[in-house]
Formats: C-alpha cells, structure tokens, sequence
C-alpha cells in the first residue's frame, strides 16, 4: 500500500518577523513526523540551509521548499490528487474531524498561516481544523494536528542515516555519533 505523505505549507514568511517561528516550525514538522514542507511568501535561504543541517545530522529526508505563490501550490497538490487541512482558530474542533482526515487515504498538506490568511485558504482547504477555539501559535496547532494525524506513533519515529543520536538519560547529556 502506497505511504500517505505529509507535507506542510506555511505561508507568507516575513524574514524580519518570522525568522524563527517558521524555523520551529519546520523543525516541529520534521520532528512530528512530516515528509517535507513547503513556505511562501520572501525567500529565506538561511532557513532552508539550517532545516537541510538538521536532516544531514539528524537524519532523515525532510526538506523545506520554497514556493512563489502559497495558492497555486494548494491548487497543485489538489490537482495531484491531495487534499489541504487548513490550521486556524476559526475551524472545526479537531476532534470533531480528526477522524475523517485520517481515513481518507489521500496525501495531505497542512496549511499554516503567519499573517492573517486570505479567504481564498479557507475555500480551498478541505478542512478548516481548529486545534481548540482559542488564538495561540502555527508551531503548537501543527505539532497537535500531526499527534492527532498519525495517533502518536510519531513519537517514536526514527530517522534514517542520522549521524547523531540521543542516548535519552534521567539525568545529563548524551550523544551518541553513528558511524556510516
Ligand atoms: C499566530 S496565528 C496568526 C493569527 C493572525 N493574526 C490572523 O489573524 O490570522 C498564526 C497561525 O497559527 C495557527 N493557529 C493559531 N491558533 C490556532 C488554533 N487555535 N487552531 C489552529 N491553528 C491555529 C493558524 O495557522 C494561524 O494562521
């Protein structure tokens, strides 16, 4: 059976503002489990280059892209055959369509906004999904959508060809260098 991909967008990156809450971000995603991300808005070379570190030591493949038009990648992922969860306050209670999202075999995009999102993004979307009805931040909405999403299991993900592991201790530090 083909793998569900998960892949995040956030849209509409002001380097000046954003710089690094789209750096966690990304990091959450990667973390929790996403395959990749795409981001909008002014270009950021510096974040692309720290989120392709942290998968070169780290391990796995996750890569952030940078994308012109926030839109035109919606339209295209749904051309592709994909549905777009859009992350916002004013959505669905989580629980109420976490459900549905998960059993619908289609790849998903998790759209997040910085600036206030157009309306067009709550159009497109296929859901509007509210992590509670309460403002808070795109990096705790997605890391709760992505717990939801994959129930857990992303916690104890893996990432291939790291260099670098955590020996996880009660107590101190320690890591470990894995030799190729
Ligand atoms: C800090 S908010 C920006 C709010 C902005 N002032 C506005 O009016 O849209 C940034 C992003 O966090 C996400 N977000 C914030 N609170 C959320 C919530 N309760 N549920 C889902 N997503 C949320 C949304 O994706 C939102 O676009």
């Amino acid at each position: 059976m083909k793998k569900l991909r998960v892949y995040v967008l956030r849209s509409r990156h002001r380097p000046n503002r954003d710089k690094r809450v789209t750096t966690h971000l990304l990091l959450a995603a990667r973390a929790f489990g996403a395959d990749g991300a795409f981001y909008s808005g002014q270009r950021d070379q510096k974040i692309e280059r720290s989120v392709e570190k942290v998968s070169e030591s780290w391990g796995g493949s996750f890569e952030a892209e940078y994308v012109q038009d926030w839109k035109k990648a919606v339209k295209k992922w749904k051309e592709d055959g994909g549905e777009v969860v859009h992350l916002t306050v004013y959505g669905l209670p989580i629980h109420d369509v976490i459900e549905q999202v998960i059993a619908s075999p289609k790849d998903k995009l998790v759209l997040v906004g910085g600036a206030k999102m157009p309306g067009a993004a709550y159009e497109l979307a296929d859901w509007n999904v509210s992590v509670t009805s309460q403002p808070h931040s795109e990096v705790s909405a997605l890391s709760i959508f992505l717990h939801e999403l994959f129930g857990g299991r992303e916690l104890s993900k893996t990432f291939e060809d790291a260099r670098i592991r955590v020996v996880p201790q009660a107590k101190g530090k320690k890591i470990i260098r894995v030799e190729s």
